[in-house]
């Protein structure tokens, strides 16, 4: 079940998924084509290739190409869509036509930048994509129940899917910066379920971490564990509380998140 999530899909070495046989044409005349293996660019008539090492991102909502060019690593200036069915610009990128290659191979990263996008998305140096032992600690196939206790808390998850800080510490951070909402715990220790319950509220009230997220039948169970229906909440008795009360929006082009500041 875990090895199907995008959990431990988060990574793979590059082998075309979702590029392999597509091209792009920018505005400006650049145009990028891929196979399983490489992208090739060609501007004015000169073509350079780069072969692409990494793939990061299960494919839910994008997926962008991560390799090393010159003793550097780059982050591919085109991601694939899958929602949309296309190739677009990364995140982040410049979205005015390439002036040069180096613009159109990618952005290069820091090595220490470069080192904390494997960290959030590997279990360790030798494996890519987050399994077991990213949650339950070195050897833990098999957890012990002291783990799983431990586990549990939001500050797991908040390593990678990030955390309020001085950035993010407003009472409505998704007004001050539409684009936190693809920081769920910011969203969610915000949120008054989260305060007035003193910390009971975590991700896993919600998520089963080992699964995909969803929004299936049943899924209201969730809130009732702590809402009761009824007259004092008018709304109480409509299914689907999740979709009123966390709205999702797309602040990021391409992209659609959940807002987790429950109101
Ligand atoms: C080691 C970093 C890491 C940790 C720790 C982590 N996550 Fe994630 N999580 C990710 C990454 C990376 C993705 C994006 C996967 C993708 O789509 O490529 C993700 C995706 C998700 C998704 C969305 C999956 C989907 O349906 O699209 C959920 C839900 C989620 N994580 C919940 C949790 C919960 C709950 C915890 C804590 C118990 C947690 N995560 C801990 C890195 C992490
Ligand atoms: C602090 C941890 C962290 C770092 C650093 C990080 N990621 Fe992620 N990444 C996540 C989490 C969590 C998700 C899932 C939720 C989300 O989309 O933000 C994710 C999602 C993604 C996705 C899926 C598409 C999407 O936007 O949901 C891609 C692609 C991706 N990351 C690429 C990268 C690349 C490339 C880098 C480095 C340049 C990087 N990430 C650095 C944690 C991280
Ligand atoms: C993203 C973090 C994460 C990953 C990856 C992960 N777990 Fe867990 N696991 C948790 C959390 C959090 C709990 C506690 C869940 C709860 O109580 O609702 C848990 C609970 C468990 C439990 C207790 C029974 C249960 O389902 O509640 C077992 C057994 C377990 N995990 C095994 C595994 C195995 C085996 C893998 C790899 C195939 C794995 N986990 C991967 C976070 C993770
Ligand atoms: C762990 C308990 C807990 C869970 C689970 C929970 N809530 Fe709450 N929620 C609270 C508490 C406590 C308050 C504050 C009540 C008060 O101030 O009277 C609250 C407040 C609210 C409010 C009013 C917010 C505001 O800003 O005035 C809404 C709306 C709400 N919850 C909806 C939901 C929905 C929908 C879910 C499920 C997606 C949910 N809650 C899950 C505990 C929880
Ligand atoms: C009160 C319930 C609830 C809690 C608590 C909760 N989530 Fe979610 N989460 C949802 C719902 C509902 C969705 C939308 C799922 C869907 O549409 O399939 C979602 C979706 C997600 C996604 C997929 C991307 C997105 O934005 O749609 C990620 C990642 C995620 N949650 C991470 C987390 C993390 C990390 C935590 C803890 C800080 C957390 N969630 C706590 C209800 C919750
Ligand atoms: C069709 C949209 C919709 C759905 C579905 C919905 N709500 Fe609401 N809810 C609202 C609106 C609008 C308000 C604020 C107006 C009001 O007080 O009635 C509200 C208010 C609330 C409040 C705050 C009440 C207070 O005293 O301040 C809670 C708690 C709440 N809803 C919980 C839930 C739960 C739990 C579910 C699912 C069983 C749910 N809602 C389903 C629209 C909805």
């Amino acid at each position: 079940m875990q090895e199907a999530s995008r959990h431990a899909n988060a990574l793979k070495p590059f082998d075309g998924t979702g590029f392999a046989g597509k091209t792009l044409r920018e505005r400006g005349g650049t145009v990028f084509s891929y196979s399983d293996k490489r992208v090739a660019i060609t501007r004015d008539g000169v073509r350079r290739e780069a072969v692409m090492q990494w793939l990061f991102g299960a494919g839910h909502f994008a997926r962008t190409p991560v390799f090393k060019q010159d003793g550097k690593w780059v982050e591919h200036r085109i991601s694939q869509y899958p929602g949309a069915g296309r190739l677009s610009l990364t995140p982040g990128h410049v979205a005015q036509p390439s002036p040069s290659f180096d613009v159109a191979f990618g952005i290069v990263q820091s090595e220490a930048n470069a080192e904390r996008c494997f960290g959030c998305h590997s279990t360790n140096v030798s494996e890519p994509g987050v399994h077991c032992q990213r949650c339950h600690g070195e050897g833990q196939d098999h957890p012990a129940q002291a783990t799983i206790r431990r586990t549990k808390d939001i500050a797991l998850c908040a390593e990678c899917h990030r955390s309020p800080n001085r950035e993010y510490a407003s009472p409505e951070p998704e007004i001050e910066d539409p684009g936190s909402i693809r920081f769920a715990p910011v969203g969610l220790m915000a949120s008054k379920c989260y305060t007035a319950s003193k910390g009971a509220l975590t991700c896993v009230t919600c998520h089963d971490p080992h699964t995909d997220a969803k929004v299936g039948p049943g899924y209201d169970k969730n809130c009732l564990i702590c809402h009761s229906p009824g007259p004092k909440n008018g709304c109480g008795r409509e299914p689907n509380c999740a979709s009123c009360h966390m709205p999702k929006s797309g602040p990021i082009p391409l992209l659609t998140f959940t807002d987790h500041r429950i109101r």
